[in-house]
């Protein structure tokens, strides 16, 4: 069992613990010294477990989003939680949320929100990046975009790591397990496993 400063249980969010675990370990298997990004935070479940990680290691934590929720969590969708629907019930705001957790954990010396679109934020990136953890939204266009846009950043030797892979169409939404296979196709990672739903590749 992982030491965590905060259980990420008691935190909203899409993390379940064994594949947090994951996350943990990939911070601790990437290069030394570079900072790690995950698109994707919402109310920072995953990250507690990326997090603690780089703090434990000395790294920094890009944590982008931009806070507004995907589209199954707009009202009248899906995931639709009405705690974090915005004043005039329009839209959903996470950033309070996120903000609470990352203190609660203690990682506000680690954790650097970028509140803004993936793809506007990896327009100006230039740092290459130890860890890449894609869990923004689930559109192909949104994941499409995430993967043009942030792959290239990852250093040689970096991980990238996609979340809600779902091999059997029945099971789960197309387009991360596209990405899956589209890292696998370009012949610059090594997969190093599918963790339940959370792919774990290197580049080369
Ligand atoms: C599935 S949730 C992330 C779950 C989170 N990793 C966890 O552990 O609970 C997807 C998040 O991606 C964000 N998002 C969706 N599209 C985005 C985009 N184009 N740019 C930035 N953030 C985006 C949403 O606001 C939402 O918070």
């Amino acid at each position: 069992m992982l030491d965590l400063p905060l259980d990420p249980e008691g935190v909203k969010g899409f993390m379940p613990p064994e594949e947090g675990m994951e996350l943990y370990r990939a911070v601790e298997l990437a290069p030394p010294g570079l900072p790690c990004l995950e698109i994707g935070s919402y109310c920072g479940k995953s990250t507690i477990y990326l997090g603690t990680a780089c703090q434990r290691s000395g790294r920094v934590l890009f944590a982008v989003d931009h806070h507004a929720g995907s589209e199954e969590h707009q009202p009248g969708e899906g995931y639709h939680d009405p705690e974090l629907a915005t004043a005039d019930g329009q839209g959903v705001d996470t950033f309070g949320a996120f903000r609470a957790t990352v203190k609660a954990a203690g990682l506000e010396d680690t954790v650097v929100p970028v509140v803004a679109p993936s793809a506007l934020a990896a327009r100006a990136w230039a740092t290459p990046l130890g860890v890449l953890f894609i869990d923004g939204g689930h559109s192909r266009e949104a994941a499409q975009a995430d993967y043009a846009g942030w792959v290239p950043k990852l250093a040689s030797g970096g991980l990238l790591l996609i979340h809600d892979i779902f091999p059997n169409p029945a099971d789960g939404g197309r387009p991360p397990y596209e990405l899956w296979c589209q890292a696998q196709d370009s012949r610059k990672f090594e997969v190093l496993g599918l963790f339940h739903t959370l792919g774990m590749l290197r580049k080369r």
